[in-house]
């Protein structure tokens, strides 16, 4: 595949895809959403990726945001549009059936916070900074931020950094839960590829099934979310790798997973 603001390297099972529009700090454009939608769309249906890594070009933005020069034109409409787009791109890359790994690697702000929230596990460089600047702008968050954040930080901690527009670097995000861990900033792709290598080597139904079931359980009441967390269990038990790994752990050998 072939783009004009993204790179995509793939090998060991593992995608790692850079938002590379450095002289604007990766932001988001009408084109570059476009493509992260085609890109994302060819590797959930890729059978030979296990686990996807998400960044951006340079040592200074993971992505600053939607494009401000982009969006200072637009009507009404035309902003309703840009953040349709904006929630269907981040909505297929939260429903990914494999994970996604966040390399916060500088500023993610904005759009870009946004981005990150909508990946599986969010890691950051020393040097990251969040925030959801919008208010600063005239307007509020468009591809999902008053979402995704009150539902990761809670909703007094959502508000304050929404409302305030202020910005938290690395290891404030991470008291606050809303990033994983924080890294040196020179280790931080090979902290996530490690990351990556350690899920994809584990039975790949069941790493699909256990995001699905904390995605899908999450958005249910209590009793639901136990009925369907035990269903996807029993679907494990008609997995070849259940089987390997169960056998593998009683002849104290390390389990040969098949993905199936
Ligand atoms: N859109 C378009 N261009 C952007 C951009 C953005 N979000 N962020 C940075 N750039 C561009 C700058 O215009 C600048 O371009 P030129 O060199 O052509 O002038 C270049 O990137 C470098 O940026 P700065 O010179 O500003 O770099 P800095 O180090 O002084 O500041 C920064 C870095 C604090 C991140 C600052 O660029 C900034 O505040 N950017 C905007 C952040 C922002 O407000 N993001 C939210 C956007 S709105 C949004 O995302 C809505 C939504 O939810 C859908």
């Amino acid at each position: 595949m072939e783009f004009n603001n993204l790179l995509l390297e793939t090998g060991e099972g593992i995608a790692t895809l850079t938002i590379n529009r450095p002289k604007a700090l990766n932001a988001l454009n009408e084109e570059t959403l476009k493509e992260l939608h085609c890109c994302f769309a060819g590797l959930r249906s890729d059978p030979a990726i296990k686990v996807v890594i998400l960044t951006g070009a340079g040592d200074k933005a993971f992505v600053a945001g939607a494009d401000i020069a982009a969006m200072q034109g637009f009507d009404a409409l035309a902003a309703r549009e840009f953040a349709r787009l904006g929630h269907e791109v981040f909505n297929l890359i939260e429903k990914l059936p494999q994970p996604v790994i966040a390399a916060v690697n500088g500023f993610a702000l904005g759009g870009g916070c946004e981005l990150a929230m909508a990946c599986d596990i969010r890691l950051a460089g020393e040097n990251a900074r969040f925030g959801q600047p919008e208010v600063n702008l005239g307007v509020i968050p468009g591809f999902g931020g008053t979402l995704r954040l009150a539902r990761l930080v809670g909703k007094g901690r959502a508000k304050e950094l929404i409302l305030t527009g202020d910005l938290i670097d690395a290891q404030e995000a991470r008291r606050i839960g809303l990033v994983n861990q924080v890294l040196p900033s020179g280790d931080l792709l090979e902290g996530a590829r490690k990351m990556a290598q350690k899920i994809a080597s584990k039975g790949q139904v069941a790493v699909r099934l256990g995001k699905e079931a904390i995605d899908n359980g999450l958005e249910m009441d209590q009793d639901r979310a136990g009925r369907y967390e035990a269903e996807l269990f029993g679907l494990c038990f008609a997995t070849a790798d259940q089987k390997e790994g169960m056998s593998a752990f009683l002849e104290k050998r390390a389990a040969q997973f098949q993905g199936r």
